[in-house]
């Protein structure tokens, strides 16, 4: 399995292709908002391990075992994404606390979070129930 930071390589290198269909070094280091000699390593890395084949003039291609990870990834970010908007959390903390708690978080409780958000999704009227039940929290204390 790739390490955090791996991860969130992966991530930002899959999402870059699918949106632009091609990811440079210089966008995948703004993006992480990290130099870009610590992209060419990290790179290197990745080559090695055959999540991507790095050719100076060609550029990146993720190998199928890098777009499968990288979708996972992606996928992952985008639930948690969801599910911080569905309890209420204020738009301008999901994108930071998602990047905080994505590589922490095992598959079994992903795939638990998945379900409780489709829990929500299937009654309308479960997302107010928790909107009340926090006004109420929120008036107590
Ligand atoms: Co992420």
């Amino acid at each position: 399995m790739p390490t955090p930071s791996m991860e969130d390589y992966l991530e930002r290198i899959y999402k870059l292709i699918d949106e632009k269909g091609y990811a440079r070094v210089s966008d995948i280091a703004e993006g992480l908002e990290v130099h870009p000699s610590s992209v060419t390593k990290m790179i290197q890395k990745l080559d090695k391990d055959e999540y991507l084949i790095y050719e100076k003039y060609r550029g990146l291609v993720l190998t199928s075992k890098g777009k499968k990870v990288g979708k996972r990834l992606v996928d992952r970010h985008q639930l948690l994404e969801e599910f911080l908007s569905l309890i209420g959390v204020q738009q301008e903390h999901i994108y930071k606390d998602v990047e905080g708690i994505e590589h922490h978080l095992s598959w079994d409780s992903i795939t638990r979070i998945e379900t409780l958000v489709e829990y929500f999704r299937r009654d309308e009227a479960r997302v107010q129930t928790l909107y009340d039940i926090h006004q109420e929290l929120a008036n107590e204390s």
